[in-house]
């Protein structure tokens, strides 16, 4: 069954609107809900059978933590235990926006929630959507992106009812999302500041505030929840990544053609300032490598538009790891899975 989705105007919020989202929050259904950077799967953080929900419509693993949401500062006392000086610096910088922030949790978060850590990641998003959403709703939202587990991340509401029709109750079509890739995840415990996933809170920012930061590489490392399953952000083709350099156009070309030889359907990803060159090849463009926002932005869109064009492989290019175009690279590197690391 599809899901019902209602049309909700992100400048000017029909509250009344919102009020149906409010009612499925509080009979533990399941409503998606566009925030600025992907859209989420939301439900009561507090009540573990709605939470479970989230779990089971994803097909997401159990041992995978989620996100809660919270629409003001005051709300997080109740699910955080201490808020460390780098937290409050930090809040105060880049809250409302697309930073999550992992902390000791209180026993009033579920441990279904956190899959049994005694940490919780938090987070207070900006779009206007959201925060009504959940201060209406009067508890905070556990909320994952809205996609089956594995897919890339939905930044559109057609997304959410491709991947999750007949699995959801509702879904709050705001529009496409602002920044289109998720949050950065930053570890806040003792005196270590962690990024666990770059995301659309720039990294060197975060290092003025508080100074040295451990970035979390993968899977080779002791295993943190975010870096544990390699192939993620995956569309139904494989993704292969020509990196920066002097030859890449070339390369793409060079792959492509090998690619088609062996009778393989091929769509490139391409760099706008590139466009030109692909002229004669299936291509789209990804965007102006010099804009990473942008890039980032159309980066789970494009991906899924070569999945309805049905190609088996996309040879993309790569940008620069500046910025956000680092979490932009994160994101390819992972759709493209751990032959590309
Ligand atoms: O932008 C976003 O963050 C979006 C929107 C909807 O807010 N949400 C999102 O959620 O991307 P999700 O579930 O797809 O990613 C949450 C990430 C995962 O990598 C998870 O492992 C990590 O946060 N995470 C959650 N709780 C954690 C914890 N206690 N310790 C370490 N990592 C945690
Ligand atoms: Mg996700």
């Amino acid at each position: 069954m599809r899901p019902k989705v209602l049309k909700v105007d992100p400048l000017n919020v029909d509250r009344q609107m919102l009020k149906q989202a409010v009612e499925v929050i509080h009979n533990r259904g399941l409503v998606a809900f566009p925030t600025e950077t992907v859209y989420g799967l939301g439900a009561n953080a507090l009540e573990p059978k709605a939470v479970a929900g989230i779990f089971e419509a994803k097909k997401r693993p159990l041992d995978d933590p989620l996100i809660v949401h919270i629409s003001k500062i005051e709300d997080l006392s109740r699910i955080v235990d201490k808020i460390p000086l780098k937290a409050h610096r930090l809040i105060e910088r880049f809250w409302p926006g697309p930073l999550t922030l992992v902390l000791k949790k209180t026993s009033l978060v579920p441990d279904i929630v956190t899959t049994g850590l005694d940490t919780v990641a938090v987070r207070m998003p900006s779009n206007s959507i959201a925060r009504d959403l959940i201060e209406l709703a009067g508890v905070p939202i556990a909320a994952p992106s809205a996609n089956l587990f594995g897919r890339p991340s939905p930044t559109k509401a057609k997304h959410v009812v491709n991947d999750l029709e007949g699995r959801i109750d509702l879904v709050l079509d705001g529009g496409p999302t602002e920044i289109g890739i998720e949050s950065t995840v930053v570890e806040l415990l003792g005196n270590k500041t962690i990024i666990l996933r770059p995301g659309g809170t720039d990294l060197e920012v975060i290092k003025e505030l508080v100074g040295e930061v451990e970035v979390y590489k993968g899977p080779e490392e002791e295993a943190r929840s975010p870096g544990k399953y390699p192939q993620h952000y995956s569309p139904q083709a494989l993704v292969t990544i020509v990196e920066e350099g002097p030859h890449q156009a070339e390369e793409v070309i060079r792959k492509a053609e090998e690619l088609k030889e062996e009778g393989k359907e091929v769509g490139i990803m391409a760099k706008q300032e590139h466009e030109d060159l692909f002229k004669d090849y299936r291509y789209k463009v990804l965007g102006p490598a010099l804009e990473a926002r942008t890039c980032a932005s159309r980066l789970f869109h494009v991906l899924r538009e070569f999945d309805e064009d049905k190609v088996d492989v996309i040879v993309s290019e790569g940008i620069a790891e500046e910025g956000i175009g680092l979490a932009v690279m994160n994101r390819l590197k992972k759709a493209a899975g751990p032959a590309e690391f």
